[in-house]
């Protein structure tokens, strides 16, 4: 892995050629839209090698880089950057706010792994952008091997109405790989654009993942924490469609949805929410009804809440709301491909498998 951390080495001019000729023979292989053949994992040095700059930043707690901080490093990136530039964040508890602003495109963001870089605050706002860990409001940002993690007390939100975000994501064209997201309530602010999660580890207990983003969650994990003293059961996805030309919408495939107490798959924050659940374990921490109109008391006949193919002892459906929908497999297909976020236009690299 350290090899990958550092820049590219200077190369003589022969030697040069023949690493060409190797990276355009293995290009063509497996790469023709951007997908991975089954045994390719995504790694740290896949897509640095996609990502291909050699342009690297690092951070290090320690001060073994060129910052101590995360921030300090995006902030020496000049606005209106067009090429990828990588800041990569060494292991450690990096305990700040970070924000990524509109005119800096083309930042990756790239951690040792979750579980050794982590990214730290604790905020109770009534804003929820003003909680936010971490604040992404460029676009062509992706982020990989890093845990974000909004700290505030459990149970501060509820009795206060406050808020505690671990990560907002409010530009197009955003990714991230192999990250976690923590909180209690509100994690992952999904607010706009097109964004694809690979591998990630989401945890909360109340409309942890909501907004009004057009996203594809890929085999990543769903943990609850119910908090006991609310005495309505919470969402996992709160997704906020508006109406029917809004292209807006979480589709989870293939991940595993588990944890401790009474959860609902989603519920409608939008009279055109829309929520996907496609191949993937459902729990028992999954209520019987499946989705809630819970706050909501328009019309169901627009909200797409919607199931195709899970299993395990969630997945029942006998007792599911009125409005859920089990998809056929042709009603699926729009939603199994990552098509749904213009993947090959803009990912550096995805792998969707679905059997
Ligand atoms: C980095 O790459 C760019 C083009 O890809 C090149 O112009 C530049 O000289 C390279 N810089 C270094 C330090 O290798
Ligand atoms: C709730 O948020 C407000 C600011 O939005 C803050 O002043 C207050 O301290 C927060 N409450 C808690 C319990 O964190």
């Amino acid at each position: 892995m350290s090899s990958s951390l550092s820049s590219y080495p200077l190369v003589a001019p022969t030697i040069h050629v023949a690493i060409s000729v190797v990276l355009f023979l293995s290009v063509g292989f497996y790469d023709v839209v951007y997908g991975l053949s089954a045994n390719r994992v995504i790694d740290s040095p896949l897509l640095t090698e996609k990502i291909g700059t050699n342009r690297t930043i690092k951070v290090d707690i320690n001060g073994n880089g060129e910052f101590k901080s995360i921030q300090a490093a995006i902030d020496s990136v000049p606005e209106g950057n067009s090429e990828w530039i990588i800041i990569h964040i060494r292991k450690g508890v990096y305990r700040e706010k970070v924000h990524v602003p509109e005119k800096k495109p083309y930042i990756f963001l790239r951690g040792n792994g979750k579980g050794k870089t982590s990214l730290v605050w604790s905020q109770s706002s009534e804003s929820n952008l003003e909680s936010a860990t971490l604040k992404v409001e460029a676009s062509h940002f992706i982020a990989f091997g890093i845990s974000i993690k909004n700290d505030a007390p459990v149970g501060v939100a509820f009795t206060s109405q406050n808020q505690s975000v671990a990560a907002f994501v409010g530009a197009d064209k955003v990714a991230f790989y192999h990250c976690a997201f923590y909180s209690t309530h509100n994690t992952l602010f999904d607010h706009k654009g097109r964004h694809y999660y690979d591998n990630c580890y989401i945890q909360g207990s109340i409309d942890f993942i909501f907004g009004q983003g057009q996203s594809v969650f890929f085999s990543c994990e769903i943990f609850v924490i119910a908090d006991t003293r609310v005495k309505i059961s919470g969402s996992i996805t709160a997704q906020n469609r508006q109406n029917e030309n809004d292209d807006s919408g979480f589709v989870f495939l293939k991940g595993k949805v588990y944890g401790i107490g009474g959860v609902y798959l989603g519920r409608a924050k939008g009279a055109y929410s829309r929520v996907v659940f496609a191949k993937t374990y459902l729990s028992r921490t999954i209520a019987p009804q499946g989705w809630t109109k819970w706050s909501y008391d328009g019309s169901t006949e627009h909200l797409f809440h919607a199931e195709y193919d899970c299993h395990g002892p969630g997945a029942a459906t006998e007792e599911r709301a009125p409005w859920a929908r089990q998809l056929k497999e042709e009603e699926a297909a729009k939603f199994l491909s990552i098509d749904f976020v213009d993947g090959n236009d803009w990912l550096p690299v995805y792998k969707i498998e679905l059997d």
